[in-house]
Parts: C-alpha cells; sequence; structure tokens
C-alpha cells in the first residue's frame, strides 16, 4: 500500500507541463486494435491503467515497445477475441476494446469492465447501441459475449442515445468505423467530451471517415481498412485542472504548459471569480493566486461543457476554504463524495445528503488534532502523537483531491492507498516538488 506525505502551508509556483491525457489514450489504445500497421503514439505517461491496457492488447496479439513516452503498437494478426480475465476488470476502459474487436473480429469475449468503485456504472447504453447495428450480445455472470456481422445497407442507419455516455459514444463509434464501405451511420445525442473527438481525429488519421465530432450529432461513414499512423494525444484536462484548483488551494504563481485552456473554461470562469489571475496562450495557462474573494458556489457536475464531475472532488476542496456557503450536485455518479470524510478529519466542515454536498467554509484545514482530541494533551502533550492526520484516499480524483487538502492544511497529512492517484497521474508527488510543495512518497 502506497502513501503520501505532506506536510502543508507552502504555496505552489514554478512551471509544469502536462502530458497526454489518459481518458483519449485508452479508447484510442483499443482503436488500435483495427489498425493494420503501426502506430506511434507519443506523449504517453506511463499510468497504471494505460499499462493495464497496453497488456489487454499485447495478449490480443499486438507487440508493444515503448521507449520514454512513446508507444509502437504494431498490429497485423490478432490472436484471439477473449480479453484476459485478470486484466479487464481493473480498468473501465476495457469496455472499449468491444467495439473494436466486433469491428475486427466479428466477436468478442470479455469480463465486465472495473475501474475506480465511484458508481453502479452500468454498460446498457453500450448494449443497447450496439444492439442496434446488429450486435447479438449475452451477458451470463461476469462475462459479455457478442458477435457481430455487419451486412451492407442502402440507407444510413440512425441511432439516438438516451444519455451522452462518453464510453458508449467511444465505443459504438470503434464499431461502426470499420466496416463495409458504404454503411452510414448517423448516431444522435453523443457525448462532446474532448476525448470524443480526439479519438474520431486519431481514426480519421488512420483512413476513417467520422464527421460532427464535438457536436450532438456524429456520422461514421465506415471504411474497409484503417492504416497506421503518428499521433499525439490532447494534453489531460483532468489534471491540468486539478493543478489549477491545488494552486488557488495553496495560492501561488504557476504556468501550466502544453494545455488547451479552451477545455477549461468552465473552471476558469469559476477561478477568475475567486479572484485568480489567470492569462492564456494557445497552450498555457497561468494562473497567480494571491488573495481569494468571498464566493458562494453551486456547482452541478455535467456532461462536457459543463463542470466536469472527475474535478468535482478537487473544486470541493477549494470551496471549503473560500468564504461563504456552497453547494456541489454530483449529477453523474453516486459514490463520489467518499472523500468527505476523510476531509472532515482535516476540519471541513461538508454534509452530504443523497448527491449534494453543503460546504460551510472553514478558515483552514488543519492535520493536527486539536488539543480536546489528543488524549495526552490533557498532561504534557506528545508532539509524536499529536500531531499529524491520516487519511484515506477511494479512488482517483477523490484522492488528488485529498491530496490539494493536505497541501494546504497546517500540520503533517499522510494519504494511503496512494496507489490509486497513480491510475492517473505519472508523478505526482514529483511535479508538486518542482512546484515547491513538501510532498514525499512513501513505499
Ligand atoms: C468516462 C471517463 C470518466 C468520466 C466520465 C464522465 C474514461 C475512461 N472515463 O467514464 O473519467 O468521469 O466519462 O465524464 O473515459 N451510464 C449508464 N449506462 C451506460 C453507460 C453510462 O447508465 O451504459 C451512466 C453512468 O452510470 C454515469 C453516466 O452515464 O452516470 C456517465 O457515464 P459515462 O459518460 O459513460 O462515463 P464513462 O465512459 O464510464
Amino acid at each position: 500500500m502506497s502513501q503520501i506525505q505532506i506536510i502543508g502551508g507552502n504555496r505552489l509556483s514554478g512551471h509544469l507541463r502536462m502530458s497526454g491525457a489518459k481518458n483519449s489514450l485508452l479508447p484510442i489504445m483499443t482503436a488500435c486494435l483495427m489498425v493494420r500497421g503501426t502506430v506511434y503514439l507519443h506523449d504517453v505517461p506511463k499510468l497504471t491503467d494505460l499499462n493495464q491496457m497496453l497488456h489487454i492488447l499485447a495478449d490480443l496479439g499486438c507487440t508493444v515497445n515503448q521507449r520514454g513516452a512513446t508507444v509502437k503498437i504494431d498490429v497485423d494478426e490478432l490472436y484471439t477475441h477473449i480479453i484476459d480475465r485478470q486484466a479487464a476488470p481493473k480498468i473501465r476502459g476495457s469496455i472499449f476494446v468491444m467495439g473494436a474487436l466486433l469491428a475486427r473480429l466479428g466477436k468478442v469475449e470479455l469480463p465486465f469492465p472495473g475501474g475506480c468503485a465511484i458508481g453502479s456504472r452500468p454498460i446498457d447504453l453500450h448494449l443497447t447501441l450496439l444492439r442496434q447495428i446488429g450486435v447479438k450480445c449475452h451477458c451470463h455472470g461476469d462475462t459479455i459475449t457478442a458477435a457481430y456481422q455487419p451486412k451492407p445497407h442502402r440507407k444510413p442507419t440512425v441511432l439516438c442515445l438516451d444519455f451522452p455516455s462518453v464510453g458508449a459514444t467511444e465505443n459504438i463509434i470503434q464499431a461502426t468505423a470499420l466496416g463495409i464501405a458504404g454503411n452510414t451511420y448517423i448516431i444522435h445525442g453523443v457525448a462532446k467530451e474532448p476525448e470524443v473527438v480526439d479519438l474520431c481525429h486519431f481514426l480519421n488519421q488512420c483512413g476513417a471517415q467520422i464527421h460532427g465530432a464535438g457536436t450532438d450529432t456524429i456520422t461514421v461513414h465506415s471504411v474497409t481498412q484503417l492504416h497506421g499512423t503518428t499521433y499525439t494525444p490532447i494534453p489531460d484536462r483532468i489534471n491540468t485542472g486539478s493543478y489549477l484548483i491545488a494552486v488557488a488551494a495553496t495560492g501561488g504563481d504557476v504556468t501550466l504548459t502544453n494545455t488547451v485552456p479552451v477545455h477549461q473554461i468552465n473552471l476558469l470562469n469559476k477561478l477568475k471569480m475567486l479572484g485568480a489571475k489567470i492569462t492564456t496562450t494557445k497552450d498555457t495557462i497561468h494562473i497567480i493566486m494571491n488573495r481569494r474573494h468571498a464566493a458562494h458556489f453551486n456547482v452541478h457536475t455535467a456532461p462536457y461543457p459543463g463542470f466536469p464531475t472527475d474535478l468535482q472532488s478537487q473544486f470541493c476542496v477549494l470551496t471549503t476554504l473560500i468564504k461563504g456557503h456552497s453547494i456541489i450536485t454530483e449529477n453523474l455518479f453516486e459514490n463520489r463524495f467518499r472523500y468527505v470524510p476523510e476531509l472532515i478529519k482535516l476540519g471541513a466542515k461538508i454534509t452530504v445528503t443523497g448527491n449534494q454536498a453543503q460546504i460551510t467554509s472553514v478558515p483552514a484545514l488543519s492535520a493536527t488534532p486539536t488539543p480536546n482530541l489528543c488524549p495526552s494533551s490533557y498532561h504534557i502533550p506528545d508532539p509524536q502523537s499529536c500531531t499529524g492526520t491520516t487519511i484515506t484516499a477511494h479512488d482517483l480524483r477523490g484522492g488528488v483531491a485529498l491530496v490539494i487538502a493536505a497541501l494546504t492544511a497546517s500540520g503533517t497529512t499522510t494519504i494511503e492507498h496512494a496507489d490509486y492517484i497513480y491510475r492517473g497521474h505519472e508523478d505526482i508527488v514529483k511535479d508538486l516538488r518542482q512546484l515547491g510543495a513538501n510532498i514525499v512518497a512513501l513505499v
């Protein structure tokens, strides 16, 4: 069990470069299964989730080589349509293999996908869309099997999502991009997240014909073959947002490079309301936070361009520190407040009712127990037992929120189960040390 220890109170300052987006790279990697040839992916961070995905690809027959931040994936023949039973349940992204293998091999067998325990994470929208294009799907026990033989159509097949699910959109795009030339699929109500657009750019660069990415309707004209390419994914907008929130929470002066400021508009506007001075160029974001203003936020998580659920916990930490009363409503995943009891250990005042958190600001967070909670304080305080608080990460983004809280808190905070954080951050400790934080990784 890995731990991160932080002595809070330092302002953050300096420069930090963002790497490629995990949530782009997961579907892009599975899309490689549809390619005949070699794909070079640049700017690939070393994340446990991406390593698991590369393991799944290698197990299916791809040759995978990683040198620094570049991954080379050679796809000639695939050995099997059965996904490794050990690796798949560990990552949610394993579900994307479904669309890609159906397009390439016409069949797939996989265990139910895993991922962070942030909610029930059903796959009904994925299966409904796949069934509508003629895929025969069966779920038995913890296994999904599916078979598909596309037939030529004279008219476009029109599909519609009941909710703009990111994963279901990415899966149906993959299932239809490679197929019978002349077949057209018009998919309404799709997700507009930048990672969906990135997947479509990648596939188009491999020879696919996908139009409308980033709007509510995507049109896919199937092609019979996809070729290799070299591709750099978009920078990780969630990690970028997390670091911006960290600076807003600690105060400081930081420039983030390799970013896409337009992906952060929702967050940047909120940070400006708090008094952050923000300047952007095409690919950098400079944030200066000196004095935070009072503010009352009423934040609702929503599909892009709404406020991202993946930044909800980090933003909640910030709202505990700004004068005022804020409300955060989580509309996507029902288990996304598991970090709250941990923040309360640091002195936060948050009440959760259903999918809503009510936050009353506190002057500061503190990792040092108050004297009346420390038994030895009745006599002579014991410095060892009276300083430091241990809190536990329960998922990736909630874990990052705890890191931000600890950066602001006085005293020493130890975060247990830090391995969750490495699912999405190659080296959060190195990044934050570079910005001046007092942080170490304990193994
Ligand atoms: C992706 C991201 C995740 C992010 C989420 C929302 C990846 C690997 N993960 O997850 O980091 O938090 O988008 O931006 O890209 N739903 C159903 N049935 C389905 C599919 C989804 O009911 O078949 C529901 C989910 O329970 C959730 C909502 O739809 O309430 C959004 O899920 P979705 O957009 O599919 O998220 P993921 O693709 O799982």
